[in-house]
């Protein structure tokens, strides 16, 4: 029997039997199809909506099972009815989907950037995504501005702090406007914060291993704890504690400075490293110009357990957006992110591979060595993984 006709046989109802097409019973059926996972896509602003369909392109070419819902939130919806969040969006995004697509936001028309604000970083907060994962991966020696690197120099991770920190939005303004104008801006650090971004930092050492099969053996924590001390202190008294849990993980500490000078030195060094949320985002950019550019990296936004966000790390970009230039692969890289997360490890590794030998051969825009643009990259990995 060929797949499509087994595949149109009744399936097993919930009394264990079904009725056939002629009304005998049926005891001859297939497994029931695992449900789909649900994916709640947003694609944004600006290049998001054009590198997000790409993304898209590679999914289904993937073969994995999901259901996909749009979402038009972004600077066209706000401007034509006020809406960046709808009333329970976050609530609707966790009650109903697996997994959250984000392209980017930010757009000209709206200089206060409220809705990018209120959407990315409220799905951060208010659906507590605390680890903001960045893997850094060199796919090929080209792409890397340093000297000598090769691929096997450059594949870390970065676990960013991703609810807290000076992004909590506390703090205020005083006496605006005048000569004697006054701006706080609070540090937030919790120890339940600090200490499960750390905790997660090192299980995934112990639990994951390099695109060479070498196993991850270090983490490091990246702070200001000479300045910052107070701040600084918790981080560090935190990170000694966690780290004697896990004596087979080295642990290692720098402050920001230091680490940003040696991303760029020698980044040979670097695994795993956990942060608080402003150097975590620091950090990923230039972390970012190590693969080849920020239309190269990849990110997910997560809580095990609930659902969980991914966006690629670049933003809106408005000035290349319409041009069909801006790099899909940064998303792309993020949807292959998404499916391992939900647990199709396969699929991801295909799309991974695709991207690879897309690297390689050159089938990629402007920014990484190619002469393609946005649709025909994606077209291309679509292909490559579809085949
Ligand atoms: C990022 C971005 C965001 C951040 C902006 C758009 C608020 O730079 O995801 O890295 O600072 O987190
Ligand atoms: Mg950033």
């Amino acid at each position: 029997m060929n797949k499509s006709r087994a595949d149109s046989r009744p399936r097993l109802s919930k009394q264990g039997f079904s009725p056939d097409v002629c009304g005998r019973i049926n005891f001859c059926y297939l497994p029931p199809v695992p449900p789909k996972k649900k994916i709640a896509i947003i694609p944004g602003d600006g290049i998001g909506k054009e590198v997000i369909p790409q993304a898209v392109k590679v999914l289904e070419a993937s073969g994995a099972p999901l259901d996909l819902t749009y979402f038009d939130w972004g600077a066209d919806r706000y401007l034509k009815d006020a809406t960046t969040v709808p009333a329970d969006g976050f609530a609707m995004l966790d009650r109903d989907f697996d997994a959250i697509l984000v392209g980017a936001f930010g757009d000209p028309r709206v200089p206060s950037n409220i809705h990018a604000k209120e959407i990315l970083l409220g799905m951060r907060f208010k659906m507590d995504l605390y680890a903001n994962i960045r893997p850094v991966r060199l796919l090929d020696a080209t792409l890397c501005p340093l000297k000598g690197i090769e691929p096997k120099d450059v594949d870390f991770v970065v676990f960013r702090e991703n609810t807290e920190g000076v992004y909590g939005d506390s703090g205020g303004v005083f006496k605006q406007g005048t000569a004697d104008e006054v701006a706080v801006q609070e540090d937030i650090n919790t120890r339940k914060g600090v200490e499960r971004i750390i905790r997660y930092a090192f299980e995934f050492a112990a639990h994951n291993k390099k695109a060479d099969g070498s196993p991850r053996t270090r983490v490091l924590m990246c702070d200001k704890s000479n300045a910052m001390t107070h701040a600084g202190g918790l981080w560090q008294r935190v990170f000694k504690t966690v780290r004697a849990e896990y004596p087979q993980i080295k642990s290692e500490h720098m402050y920001v400075d230091a680490l940003c000078m040696q991303l760029v030195r020698d980044p040979r060094p670097f695994d795993v490293i956990v942060t608080n949320n402003m150097f975590g985002d620091i950090i990923t950019d230039v972390a970012a110009a190590l693969q080849g550019g920020l239309g190269m990296a990849a990110s997910g936004n997560i809580h095990p357990g609930k659902t969980s966000m991914f966006e690629p790390v670049h933003g809106s970009a408005p000035p290349l957006a319409g041009n069909n230039i801006a790099n899909p692969i940064g998303a792309i890289l993020t949807s292959a992110m998404m499916l391992s997360h939900l647990g199709f490890a396969e699929a991801a590794q295909k799309i991974e591979a695709a991207v690879l030998e897309a690297v390689r051969q050159k089938k990629t825009t402007q920014d990484v060595a190619g002469t393609m643009g946005t649709k025909e990259v994606g077209e291309w990995i679509a292909n490559k993984v579809g085949s």
